[in-house]
């Protein structure tokens, strides 16, 4: 009877003796290990039925959940990742112990994370990268390589390329107004919640409305990368990655 005891009091002391784990990373840790360990690994560096997550870029990049989070809720059925039911908390504590181990990895590993994802973004094929700019991946609707995207391996440093396509800078969400006397308004949208809307017209002009009087359509320059972020898989964006390389 008192050798289980024993170990396990062991086995509740060991994860306190790691550097300092904030509870939500904790319970998210046994959370990772119940739904998601047995593809991504206990420690969440893969094996052969999911990828490293510490090496994600996308987890690297995550905010509080905001890329993770729509990952675990839907899942790419398709690619092998299942929806998994976690409610919001769980979720949250899930995406704890990832940014946890993340910096945990950084640490016992101090070579730079940048290098790493270098070297393996470099094993993508400029061919398949070419197609997938103009055919899935829809980015010829959008930009071209003689035009706006002419040089960009030579603008940015090859890292700084890969956080470019995947997360480009904010710019503005533009908005159409139309007023209950039909007219229509289109300009940068300045502000808006439930209960009023305003935007910065082509003469600099701040307008305002109750959001309750008028029609409106806000537009985001940005919304198809947003969402090509659940589409890409490891292959395309190391892929697409080695082609943009490739525009000198
Ligand atoms: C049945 C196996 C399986 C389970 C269970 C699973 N995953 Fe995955 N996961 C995958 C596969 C395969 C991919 C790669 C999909 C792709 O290529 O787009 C993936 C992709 C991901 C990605 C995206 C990585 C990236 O860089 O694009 C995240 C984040 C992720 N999983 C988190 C989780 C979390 C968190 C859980 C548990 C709540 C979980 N997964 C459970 C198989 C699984
Ligand atoms: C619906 C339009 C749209 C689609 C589709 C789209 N993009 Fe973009 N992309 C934008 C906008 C808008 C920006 C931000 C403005 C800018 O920097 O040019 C941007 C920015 C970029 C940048 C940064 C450019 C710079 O000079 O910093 C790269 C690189 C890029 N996109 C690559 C891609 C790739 C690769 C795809 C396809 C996988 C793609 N885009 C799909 C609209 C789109």
């Amino acid at each position: 009877m008192i050798y289980p005891l024993v170990l396990w009091i062991a086995l509740a002391l060991l994860p306190s003796m790691q550097s300092s784990q904030p509870a939500s990373a904790k319970r998210g840790q046994v959370q990772f290990s119940q739904s998601c360990g047995f593809c991504h690994g206990r420690d969440a560096t893969g094996t052969t039925e999911g990828p490293d997550l510490m090496r994600s870029s996308l987890v690297r990049h995550d905010d509080n959940g905001n890329l993770i989070g729509p990952v675990i809720r839907e899942g790419r059925p398709s690619k092998g990742m299942p929806a998994v039911g976690l409610n919001e908390a769980q979720i949250a504590d899930v995406v704890a112990f990832l940014k946890w181990q993340l910096d945990e990895t950084s640490r016992a590993n101090p070579s730079d994370p940048h290098e790493l994802s270098l070297q393996r973004l470099l094993t993508g094929s400029a061919g398949a990268g070419k197609s997938f700019f103009n055919g899935a991946g829809e980015c010829s609707h959008c930009h071209s390589p003689s035009g706006d995207l002419a040089g960009i391996a030579k603008k940015y440093a090859p890292a700084d390329l890969q956080a470019h396509f995947l997360y480009p800078p904010d710019i503005p969400k533009t908005a159409t107004i139309t007023t209950r006397g039909g007219k229509e308004l289109t300009g940068e949208l300045v502000y808006h919640d439930p209960f009023s809307i305003a935007i910065k017209d082509h003469d600099g002009w701040y307008r305002s409305w109750p959001s309750s009087d008028v029609k409106f359509q806000i537009h985001d320059p940005l919304a198809a990368h947003l969402k090509l972020l659940h589409q890409y898989t490891e292959a395309d964006v190391h892929n697409l990655f080695a082609y943009l390389e490739t525009l000198k």
